[in-house]
């Protein structure tokens, strides 16, 4: 989905299998809101561990990548598009370091992640990877407009 078809800028969210585990899925959403964002498509559902690995088939080099696919197939995520100025990085600053250790004060992944394995959320890093992403995630059908 290209870039222009909201009238501003967003990326691609998920919740990942250990904050829903926790039951922070309702807080993570709240602050969704809090931040100014439109939640414009929004599923829950579980990945297969192919379907984990196609997402992150960037990190497929990558020593952590059995970990890393093994845990996002490990239970429900869900998963958003969200609207706003600026979404794509506005989102990253939300939700903070890769590393809870590492992150600012009232992030998301300060407040609610485990380890930088198991980090709560997932952001988009670019505009293009938001496109990839979504398109990952959801048809043109079931993103949702003004
Ligand atoms: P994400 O893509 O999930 O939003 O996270 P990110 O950009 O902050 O981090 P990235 O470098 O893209 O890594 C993707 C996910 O892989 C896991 N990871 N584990 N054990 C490790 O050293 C390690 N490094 C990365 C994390 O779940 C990270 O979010
Ligand atoms: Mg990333």
């Amino acid at each position: 989905m290209q870039q222009g078809y909201f009238s501003k800028e967003y990326t691609f969210m998920m919740i990942k299998p250990d904050a829903v585990k926790a039951g922070h899925s309702g807080a993570i959403l709240k602050r969704i809101e809090e931040e100014g964002f439109q939640i414009r498509a929004l599923k829950r559902l579980r990945l297969t561990k192919e379907q984990a690995m196609g997402f992150y088939a960037v990190h497929s080099a990558r020593p952590f990548f059995g970990e890393l696919t093994d845990f996002m197939a490990s239970g429900p995520v869900i998963a958003a598009v969200l609207e706003r100025d600026n979404a794509v990085a506005h989102w990253r600053e939300v939700i903070g370091a890769t590393d809870p250790a590492e992150a600012a004060p009232n992030t998301i992944r300060k407040l609610f992640a485990k380890s930088k394995g198991e980090n709560a959320v997932h952001g988009s890093d670019s505009k293009e990877n938001a496109a990839i992403e979504t398109a990952f995630f959801f048809s043109g059908l079931e993103l949702v407009g003004q």
